[in-house]
């Protein structure tokens, strides 16, 4: 993708990893459009960074998300990169069944199908402009997953393979690229997530996203930074079975 010069649609730009994006793109010269739930957080990045503009945006309503996708055609018409972003998370306890089948379907929601209908529905204009570009955010447990979040992993590992599909019948008219950071300061797992010094700084990883998107250093159209290579590689250095273990002694329910 070109770093500047481009109109970018952010969603989960209100905090954690979009936050960090769209703060970087803005600076480097793009309009950023950032979209999430919460106004007050819109509003307060918004006012900082003139020129930002923010939609409010609930995914886990289907008829909220076509109501955007018009809104966002018709004031931005000019479109051409999607950042699909927003996740959540949460842990289930299928050993003492505590999985509660609300929550499951909220992932799937937020992080599937809120994605696949957003896309479905600004491709259109996506497609009618010259560097036209999609990014959606996975995570290194797309590789591996973590099996205290069962449907949180399926659904970024979901994305990595839908991602490839998308990019093989969209090839010369859109780019497809995937985000899969590895685990990052943020508040998706909470504030001891935010806190935790063994999750990467977000900063640093958004600044090493930043750098990989200018140098076009995307190898088969993932951004990976250092830190989360040994999740992507596992499979072809015969180390899956080494990282599932370190990840899932980690982190249990
Ligand atoms: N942090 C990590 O360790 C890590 C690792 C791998 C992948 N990721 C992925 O990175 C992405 C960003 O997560 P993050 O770590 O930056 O967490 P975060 O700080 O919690 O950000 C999540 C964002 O998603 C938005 N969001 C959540 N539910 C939404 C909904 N129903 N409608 C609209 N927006 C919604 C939130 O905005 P509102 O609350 O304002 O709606 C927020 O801006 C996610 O896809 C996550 O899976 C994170």
């Amino acid at each position: 993708m070109e770093i500047k010069g481009n109109t970018i649609l952010i969603t989960g730009g209100t905090s954690g990893i979009g936050r960090g994006l769209a703060e970087s793109f803005h600076k480097l010269g793009n309009k950023v459009i950032i979209a999430g739930r919460r106004q007050a957080l819109i509003d307060e990045l918004t006012a900082s960074h003139p020129g930002m503009e923010g939609l409010r945006l609930d995914l886990q309503d289907a008829k909220a998300i076509s109501r955007f996708a018009e809104a966002v055609a018709e004031k931005y018409p000019d479109l051409n990169v999607l950042i699909n972003n927003a996740g959540i998370s949460k842990m289930e306890n299928w050993k003492k069944g505590e999985v509660d089948i609300q929550v499951v379907n909220d992932i799937i929601q937020t992080n599937v199908s809120s994605v696949i209908q957003l896309t479905a529905e600004l491709l259109p204009l996506l497609k009618k402009q010259k560097n036209a570009t999609l990014i959606t955010t996975t995570s290194g447990l797309a590789f591996v997953p973590l099996a205290a979040a069962p449907t949180y992993s399926a659904t970024k590992a979901f994305l990595h393979s839908w991602l490839q599909s998308l990019r093989s019948q969209l090839e010369g008219s859109v780019e497809i690229l995937e985000l899969a950071p590895p685990y990052v300061q943020t508040e998706i797992g909470g504030q001891a997530q935010k806190e935790d010094p063994r999750a990467m700084p977000l900063q640093e990883y958004v600044d090493e996203v930043i750098e990989l998107l200018k140098a076009k250093n995307t190898p088969n159209s993932e951004v990976l930074v250092e830190r989360v290579k040994g999740f992507r590689q596992s499979i072809q250095t015969d180390e899956y079975e080494n990282v599932f273990n370190m990840i899932n002694s980690m982190f249990t329910v």
